[in-house]
């Protein structure tokens, strides 16, 4: 007898008769597809994203992420996705037909919710006219432009392929496009003033989008940067910009409501806030990273990296295209959730860590006490959420919950 059909309310938790808990609902899915193809390796950048010699063979890669979904349904079945994100690499670089044909699979195959938000990322310098309303008319009603700096000389020193007026037209082209448009920023760029930074900013909230991703430049292994690192800013200054950035936007009525995110009242991105609130996402397509829950296990999966053998993989049908597949240990859960969730800047409620890892929050009651003790981890009965000093040094919040 399962915990539904004798009485109890979905989402509670019980103790199976192996003696280990078990969830008894399924939190929120969202998908995520990845598109590995740039025009041009950014020097700062480690995602799994792959310079393009030549056209991006579109009709084998569409194969190859049906192959990739039909072999994930029976993980997923009957659930409904309440939320898309087409990511890269640069999915702007896709075809009108090519975004067409995607969209159509993922309605053919999986129960979206009417009203699912579907994000597609995009690259000014890939602009073509009238491509984000086609991509609209096929479904996308989110566009997230890269805009990283709007500043000609910062743009060049990021190897970025566009220049402030291509960020400007991509904006407008997208908000003619989608009710919803985010834009990234990033700040502490390679000579970068406060001014600079600032001015970035303005021209930023001067177009009314209701979303705004702001990055910190960070140099990360294996790129260029890391290599043949830039002057970029002292931590003095790159503090003051952060201080900056969120109180200007905060008068603007953008509120951060995550590290690097503000929005608009409900307009937050419900594909991000699904992953920080512990939620589960499937994702395909090549390096794609998924978190799927089951009654009795949460499975972390990664798809094989590099795009040619994802495709030749998927294409065999067979799982090989599964770089990593495994259980999330249970020493790990508590972990794994408070690294996502405490990043909100609301939390999450308390009842949610029960609900998606499986454990009683007492399995972490020693270290919410010693966080909560240290002025990290806000007592609120009611919400897992830090305080402004635990937010501010989150990772000295987030080692108390190491496993
Ligand atoms: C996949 S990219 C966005 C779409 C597209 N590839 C582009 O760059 O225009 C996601 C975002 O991550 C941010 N990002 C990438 N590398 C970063 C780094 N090393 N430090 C901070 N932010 C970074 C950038 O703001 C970038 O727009
Ligand atoms: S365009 Fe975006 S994904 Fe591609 S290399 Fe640059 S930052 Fe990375």
């Amino acid at each position: 007898m399962d915990a539904t059909s004798e009485g109890r309310k979905p989402g509670v938790v019980s103790l199976d008769p192996r003696g280990r808990t078990i969830l008894s609902s399924l939190p929120p899915l969202s998908v995520y597809v990845h598109v590995p193809w740039c025009v041009r390796k950014c020097p700062y950048c480690d995602f799994n994203s792959h310079e393009l010699a030549g056209d991006i063979p579109e009709d084998t890669y569409l194969d190859a992420l049906a192959a990739d979904l039909e072999q994930a349904l029976p993980q997923i079945w009957g659930r409904q996705v309440i939320s898309v994100f087409i990511g890269g690499g640069t999915p702007s670089l896709l075809s009108e037909r090519a975004i067409d044909r995607l969209l159509a699979l993922l309605r053919a195959y999986l129960n979206l919710l009417p009203d699912a938000e579907i994000t597609l990322e995009a690259n000014p310098g890939t602009l073509e006219a009238g491509r984000y309303a086609s991509y609209a008319a096929s479904g996308v009603n989110r566009i997230s432009l890269g805009i990283q700096s709007f500043d000609d000389v910062a743009l060049k020193a990021l190897g970025r392929i566009h220049d402030g007026r291509q960020a400007r037209a991509a904006i407008e082209s997208a908000q003619t496009a989608v009710g919803r448009v985010n834009l990234d920023l990033m700040f502490a760029l390679p000579g970068q003033t406060l001014q600079g930074c600032m001015d970035d900013l303005d021209q930023a909230m001067s177009f009314g989008t209701d979303h705004l991703s702001v990055y910190h430049l960070t140099l990360e292994p294996n790129t260029v940067f890391a290599k043949y690192p830039p002057q970029l800013p002292d931590d003095d200054l790159s503090a003051a910009m952060q201080e900056d950035i969120a109180g200007r936007l905060d008068t603007g009525g953008w509120k951060r409501y995550e590290i690097s995110a503000y929005a608009q009242p409900g307009q937050q991105c419900r594909h991000n806030v699904n992953y920080w609130e512990f939620g589960d996402y499937l994702g395909i397509g090549p390096g794609a990273h998924g978190k799927l829950s089951f009654h009795d296990r949460i499975l972390r999966q990664a798809r094989l990296r590099n795009p040619r053998s994802w495709m030749e993989k998927a294409m065999r049908r067979d799982g090989s295209h599964i770089a990593e597949q495994k259980e999330i240990p249970w020493r790990e859960l508590g972990f794994e959730f408070m690294l996502n969730a405490l990043r909100l800047k609301a939390g999450v409620p308390r009842t949610y860590y029960m609900e998606r890892t499986g454990q009683p929050l007492l399995a972490v009651a020693g270290a919410m006490e010693r966080a909560t003790a240290l002025g990290l981890l806000d007592p609120d009965p009611v919400a897992l959420r830090a305080t402004d000093f635990g937010w501010r040094f989150l990772n000295d919040l987030l080692a108390e919950f190491l496993p």
